[in-house]
């Protein structure tokens, strides 16, 4: 007689992170900007980063991405300690980050803009030199970022002559386009309309299905809606973190941050 042994069980296999910060920590002089911090972000489980302003979360995202090294601790990725390496590097690891708006060429379309990013990633900068063709070997990779990012439609629109959101769609096909094995996002409903933003966040909520996903963001609805896991930074340190409805009861964190949301949630 066989039986599954809890041993060979996929139930009882430890989970693997996708991404592990041990003790990462950043200081600017006497400022502990990150301080210690431990964390875990998991496949098929979108996590968000909270806190006030000043918390550190940017600067966490910046260390998980190579932008800015870190004063100590560990980032582990992929089986392998990456802190310390350059941002070129990492992204190339499959970390990608949703750039900032100013990394669209406004006169360029959607498709131009994706395939200048999907080459960067093989090439480690950017090639001016467009395809002469529509069917090159990056063409399927563009079309299933700029579908996936919701732009299906947009194929051929003119990056500046899209709406805000749109173009924060466009960053986040270029990243995808880019082949990600995680995707880092600093604050993507940034400045949108509410309207633009309920598009994004369904967005972010089958991408999140796709990807692992790490979601700073300041709209809690969103939070709400995308993730599962939830981190909450108060001055540089975790002050709670794991699944979202039990961090959002947190006393701790009610009284930190979420006070003012006591009577809307
Ligand atoms: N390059 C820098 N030099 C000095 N201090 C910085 C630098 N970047 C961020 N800080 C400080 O680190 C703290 C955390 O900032 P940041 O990571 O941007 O927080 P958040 O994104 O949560 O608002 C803040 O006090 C900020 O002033
Ligand atoms: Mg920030």
């Amino acid at each position: 007689m066989t039986s599954m042994t809890a041993h060979g069980d996929p139930a009882f296999t430890a989970r693997q992170p996708v991404l592990e910060t041990r003790g990462l920590t950043k200081s600017y002089g006497g400022l502990v900007a990150v301080n210690n911090v431990d964390l875990k972000v998991f496949d098929g489980e979108p996590h968000a980063i909270i806190g006030p302003n000043g918390a550190g979360k940017s600067s966490l995202i910046n260390l998980l991405t190579g932008h800015i090294p870190p004063t100590a601790g560990e980032i582990m990725f992929g089986g392998r300690n990456i802190a310390g390496l350059p941002a070129h590097k990492v992204a190339r690891l499959g970390i990608g980050r949703s750039y900032q708006r100013t990394n669209i060429y406004p006169s360029l379309t959607c498709y131009e803009n994706c395939w200048l990013a999907a080459q960067a990633r093989r090439h480690h900068s950017f090639s001016f030199i467009l395809p002469a063709r529509r069917h090159d070997d990056l063409h399927d990779i563009v079309e299933d970022a700029l579908v996936r990012a919701g732009l299906g439609s947009r194929i051929d629109a003119v990056a500046s002559k899209m709406s805000y959101g749109e173009q924060r769609q466009l960053e986040i096909a270029m990243v995808l386009a880019t082949g990600p094995q995680l995707l880092a996002l600093d604050e993507p409903l940034a400045g949108m309309g509410r309207e633009e933003a309920e598009k994004v966040i369904q967005l972010l909520v089958s991408l999140g299905k796709s990807y692992p996903l790490l979601l700073i963001e300041h709209d809690m609805d969103a939070v709400f809606s995308i993730a599962h896991t939830m981190t909450v930074m108060v001055n540089g340190v975790v002050i709670a973190t794991g699944p979202v409805a039990e961090v959002r009861s947190n006393p701790m964190v009610q009284e930190a941050y979420l006070g003012d949301l006591r009577e809307k949630y």
